[in-house]
């Protein structure tokens, strides 16, 4: 393989080239003077299998990897594997009213225009999925996060919400404890009710796991609730750290140890999802 970097995913580039043995291929990136976007692939892709790796989240970064994905498209390599970690724009997924786009089908068809085949690491919602006539992959890293936390003497794994079930047992069978969820209701895209499952927390090690943290309202009242009923260390991991609204610093408060994967870059990257990806390709 031959990776092609977005500037999303130049630490991710570098994991998944080591395990790959790939090639990363040269970039030059600048702005035209009315601030639009260049880029140039300076690396030969004619014949060879191509990986186009980056997130589409950012405005900017949608728009690099969009027209990344064209110039390595227009090259000729052999196969075109569009990668993307943290896969934007994919809670709008359909219509919640009516005069909205569905926007993750917007992506979802404009990628496909161009790859063989799309990837993604634990996208917000399956349903985009069904967009692409291509083969898309939804790669799950249950794993990984377990192993991060293998040596942790962790009790309990919760999931913030039952949609989030699955992760949580799969989490717990690798560390050979129980999973329970919560029953989580969310009145906006700030605040959220929840009903703690009925655990005793008293002196228990226990580990909260998502898909993502954004606003950090759901992780943030989910700790303090454990926290307050007695729980010993309050371990978070989520797949995607999004981090809007400088969640991380206010999460630390009633959480001992917080870790997201490498699929958004931030300083709480302390599980790497190259290997899952290596093993989907
Ligand atoms: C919800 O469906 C997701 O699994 C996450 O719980 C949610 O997106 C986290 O968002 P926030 O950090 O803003 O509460």
């Amino acid at each position: 393989y031959i990776i092609v970097p977005s500037s999303s995913s130049m630490k991710l580039t570098s994991s998944l080239a080591s395990k790959l043995n790939a090639e990363i291929a040269n970039v030059t990136r600048k702005r035209f003077p009315d601030g639009e976007m260049y880029v140039r692939i300076e690396t030969d892709l004619k014949d060879r299998d191509v990986i186009v790796l980056g997130n589409t989240s950012h405005d900017s970064d949608l728009i690099e990897y969009l027209l990344l994905l064209n110039a390595a498209y227009e090259e000729k390599p052999a196969t075109l594997n569009a990668v993307i970690p943290y896969f934007g724009y994919a809670r709008q997924h359909m219509r919640y009213n009516p005069g909205e786009p569905v926007s993750s089908k917007v992506f979802t068809r404009a990628i496909e225009n161009f790859a063989d085949s799309i990837m993604a690491v634990e996208i917000h919602d399956e349903e985009t999925l069904k967009f692409s006539a291509k083969p898309f992959t939804n790669v799950k890293v249950y794993d990984s996060i377990a192993d991060y936390h293998k040596n942790h003497d962790i009790d309990y794994v919760i999931s913030p919400d039952d949609g989030g079930y699955e992760r949580a047992k799969s989490i717990a069978k690798y560390l050979k404890v129980d999973a329970y969820y919560i029953e989580k209701k969310r009145i906006d895209s700030r605040t959220v009710e929840m009903k703690m499952p009925d655990i005793d927390s008293r002196n228990r090690n226990i580990l909260i796991v998502d898909d993502m943290i954004s606003t950090g309202g759901t992780v943030i009242k989910a700790s303090r609730i454990l926290k307050d009923s007695g729980a010993k260390k309050i371990y978070v991991s989520a797949v995607h750290g999004v981090f809007s609204l400088n969640s991380a610093a206010n999460i630390m408060e009633n959480v001992d140890d917080l870790s997201v994967s490498d699929t958004i870059e931030t300083s709480y990257s302390r599980i790497t999802v190259s290997n899952d990806i290596k093993n989907a390709l």
